[in-house]
């Protein structure tokens, strides 16, 4: 399938753009200092904090799972039944005692924090997809 490219040069910090590619959503999310701040907190309440269970491109072996710290892209289907998770920025904290951003799956309830990766005790059996991606330069990402 044919590589999709995106401008980032003007997503803000907090901000969700979402791309098509072979058909699928792809997420490109600026996190904030507090957004990665809290990939920490996250750890000893996902079930596979690591990224073991799916193979991820190798430069998404580190723990917000990206090649820019501050910039996730990720595949936006759960990893249960393919729903669309919902992007809640700052008002995640309801959904797992504390922690403020994160996706929320409403079709059976799967959590996953800031780097896509999957909270214990939800239906979804492996954190978000991370796709194929490279920087041609700062501003833009090319995908596939
Ligand atoms: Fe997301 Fe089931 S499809 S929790």
């Amino acid at each position: 399938g044919a590589a999709v490219s995106a401008d980032i040069s003007k997503l803000e910090p907090g901000q969700l753009i979402r791309v098509e590619w072979r058909g699928k959503p792809v997420w490109i999310v600026k996190r904030t200092e507090q957004m990665l701040a809290q990939l920490a907190e996250t750890e000893d309440r996902l079930r596979d904090p690591g990224s073991e269970v799916e193979q991820q491109p190798t430069y998404a072996q580190n723990r917000h799972r990206s090649i820019k710290p501050e910039i996730l892209v990720a595949v936006g289907i759960c990893t249960h039944l393919g729903c669309s998770p919902t992007y809640l920025p700052d008002d995640f904290a309801a959904q797992t005692e504390g922690i403020r951003s994160g996706f929320f799956c409403p079709c059976h309830g799967s959590k996953f924090d800031m780097a896509g990766r999957v909270f214990q005790g939800v239906p979804a059996p492996a954190n978000l997809v991370i796709p194929p991606y490279m920087y041609v330069d700062d501003n833009t990402i090319l995908i596939g």
